[in-house]
C-alpha cells in the first residue's frame, strides 16, 4: 500500500509517503522549534498558526518527492492524538478534507503507535522486527515501557509517574541556561563534561516497579546549581560551549544526562530480568536519539537484538512513522471505521488492546 501521512501533534508540520510500512518514499518536515528556542518551550497558538501556513506546501512536497500522484494513494493517515489540540486539528481537518476530495480513506493514528512503528522504517525485508518485543517510548510527553505481542496488542509494564524523559532533558536545559529542545543541547554540553562529577541518585531504586520518575532528578539538579552558587549568567552553558570554555556546567550537563540515561536503562534491565523470553528491544521517541542512552541500553540488553529508528529524523516527530502505523493497523484489522475524533489526551490503550 502507498500511504500519505500527516503529523502535526506538536510544533512540526510533517508529511510523508511510505510504501508497505517500510519504504520511505518521502519524509518532509517543517519545524518551528527554532522559533521557540528563546521561550524554552512551544507556544501552542503560534505553533498552530505556522502549521496552517505550512501544511499544504508540505503535502505537495511529500507527493512530488515521492514521485506519485494523488490517485496512486491507498489511504491517508493522520495523527489524531495525543498532542496540542489546535496543532492536531490542523492535521486532522486537512486530512479529512483531502480524503473527501480525493475519495481516499482517512485513518486516525495514535502518535505513540507511530513512534512504536518507527523501527520498521527502512528495515531490510530479511531483518524485520519480530514480536514479542519490549519497547521503550521516551519522548517529550511520554515515557512508557510496553511488552508488545503484535502491532495492536500488548501490555503496559511501566510509565512515568511525573515528568517524561524528554521533558526532564528540556527542563534541565532550562535550569542550565541551554536552548530548547533540551535533549540535543544537553548532549552537546555533556560531551566535554565529567559524568561522574555530580552523582545524582537513581530514582525509585528501592521499589519493585517498572515505573519511571524524573522530577526528583530535576530538583536535584536545581539544588546542585544553587549549592554551587552558579549565577544565571554562569549557567549559560550555551555561551560557554560556543567559546569552548570548560567548567562545572559541562560536568553538570554530563552528570544529569548520565543519571537520566541510567534510570531509563535500569528499567530496561529490570523488565528483561522479569521477561527473559523477550529477545528483542526497541528504543523509540525523541530521546532514543541520545547516543549515551543507546550505549547504556545496549549494556542492559546483552544477547538481545536492540533496535532504534534507522535515522535520527525517525526518532523525533515525523510523518513516516504515522504512515507505517496506519499500514500495520490496516494489515491486522482492515481499514478502520472513520468514526474517530481528534483528542489532545488519548491513552495508548485506545490503540493497543491488552494481550
Ligand atoms: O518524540 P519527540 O520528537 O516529540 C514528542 O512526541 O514529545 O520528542 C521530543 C523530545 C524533546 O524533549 C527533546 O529534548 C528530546 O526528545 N530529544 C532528545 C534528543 N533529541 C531530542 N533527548 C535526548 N537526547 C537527544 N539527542
Ligand atoms: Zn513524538
Amino acid at each position: 500500500m502507498l500511504i500519505l501521512a500527516l503529523e502535526t501533534s506538536c510544533d512540526e508540520t510533517a508529511a510523508a509517503v511510505v510504501e508497505d510500512g517500510v519504504h520511505v518514499r518521502s519524509n518532509v518536515i517543517a519545524s518551528s522549534s527554532e522559533a521557540f528556542t528563546r521561550s524554552g518551550g512551544v507556544i501552542p497558538e503560534e505553533a498552530a498558526r505556522k502549521q496552517i501556513e505550512c501544511v499544504l506546501p508540505v503535502i505537495d512536497q511529500a507527493l512530488s518527492q515521492a514521485g506519485i500522484m494523488k490517485q496512486d494513494l491507498d489511504a491517508i493517515a493522520v495523527t489524531r492524538g495525543p498532542g496540542l489540540l489546535g496543532s492536531l486539528l490542523v492535521g486532522t481537518v486537512t486530512a479529512r478534507a483531502i480524503g473527501t476530495l480525493w475519495k481516499i480513506p482517512v485513518v486516525g493514528v495514535h502518535h505513540l503507535l507511530g513512534h512504536l512503528s518507527s523501527t520498521w522504517l527502512e528495515s531490510d525485508p530479511d531483518d524485520l522486527p519480530v514480536f514479542p518485543l519490549l519497547a521503550l517510548t521516551a519522548s517529550g510527553g511520554h515515557t512508557e515501557l510496553w511488552l508488545r505481542a503484535s502491532q495492536t496488542r500488548g501490555q503496559l509494564l511501566g510509565r512515568t509517574r511525573d515528568d517524561a524523559a524528554g521533558e526532564a532533558f528540556d527542563k534541565g536545559a532550562g535550569l542550565l541556561g541551554l536552548p530548547y529542545p533540551g535533549g540535543p543541547s544537553i548532549a552537546a554540553a555533556a560531551e566535554s563534561g565529567d559524568p561522574k562529577k555530580f552523582p545524582f541518585p537513581l530514582p525509585l531504586i528501592k521499589e519493585d516497579t517498572l515505573d519511571f520518575s524524573f522530577s526528583g532528578l530535576k530538583t536535584a539538579l536545581r539544588y546542585t546549581i544553587r549549592d554551587l552558587n552558579l549565577s544565571p549568567e554562569s549557567v549559560m552553558v550555551s555561551k560557554l560551549v560556543l567559546s569552548g570554555v570548560e567548567g562545572s556546567n559541562h560536568d553538570l550537563a554530563a552528570s544529569y544526562q548520565h543519571a537520566l540515561c541510567a534510570h531509563l536503562s535500569d528499567r530496561l534491565k529490570r523488565a528483561l530480568d522479569r521477561h527473559p523470553e523477550i529477545r528483542e528491544v526497541h528504543l523509540v521517541g525523541g530521546v532514543s536519539a541520545n547516543r549515551l542512552l543507546r550505549l547504556m541500553a545496549a549494556q542492559s540488553c546483552t544477547d538481545r537484538t536492540l533496535r532504534f529508528p534507522k535515522r535520527l529524523s525517525y526518532c523525533t516527530d515525523n510523518a513516516a512513522m504515522i504512515a507505517a502505523a496506519a499500514e500495520f493497523m490496516i494489515q491486522e484489522s482492515g481499514i478502520p471505521e472513520n468514526d474517530w475524533e481528534t483528542e489532545a489526551s488519548l491513552p495508548l490503550t485506545s490503540a493497543i488492546q491488552s494481550s
